[in-house]
């Protein structure tokens, strides 16, 4: 089954947007695997955004991303990756569609609440940066067949 990784980034935590988030991805039908708040050392924000190291805005997005709690996530499910970057939108949140996480509350490409894997390398890549095997939980909720045939 595949795996995504997903961040509330600071504004989202601030806002208290926590909640409203995980009941979109819970109420969608993906499986929560893995979960935690945390403060982001420097080295991490800087290996998750690397890809991004030679861009202008690096260096206030390793600030902006280390500027407050994140909420870490693992969300599991058929096609979860895609899906998840449908359920967050566009990169900007003035371009993102209503319904989307960013088209509903976000108005800043600087401040877009929320982060999802691209692909399923890169997936792979930020699950193993952002947390350890035995802080993921492998379970089958018992509503599953209501969800996926
Ligand atoms: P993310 O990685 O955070 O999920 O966002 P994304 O895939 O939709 O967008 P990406 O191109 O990977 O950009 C990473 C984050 O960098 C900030 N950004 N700022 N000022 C700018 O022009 C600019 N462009 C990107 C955003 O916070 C974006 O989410
Ligand atoms: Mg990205």
């Amino acid at each position: 089954m595949e795996r995504t990784f997903i961040a509330i980034k600071p504004d989202g935590v601030q806002r208290g947007l926590v909640g409203e988030i995980i009941g979109r991805f819970e109420k969608k039908g993906f499986t929560l695997v893995g979960l935690k708040a945390l403060s982001v050392s420097r080295e991490l924000a800087e290996q998750h955004y690397g890809v991004h190291k030679d861009k202008p805005f690096f260096a206030g997005l390793v600030d902006f991303i280390t500027s407050g709690p994140v909420v870490a996530m693992v969300w599991e499910g058929d096609g979860v990756i895609a899906s998840a970057r449908k359920l967050i939108g566009a990169t900007n949140p003035l371009n993102a569609e209503p319904g989307t996480i960013r088209g509903d509350f976000g108005a800043n490409i600087g401040r877009n609440i929320i982060h999802g894997s691209d692909a399923p390398e890169t997936a792979q890549t930020e699950i193993a940066l952002w947390f350890t095997d035995a802080e993921l939980v492998s379970w089958q909720p018992t509503i599953m067949p209501w969800i996926h045939e």
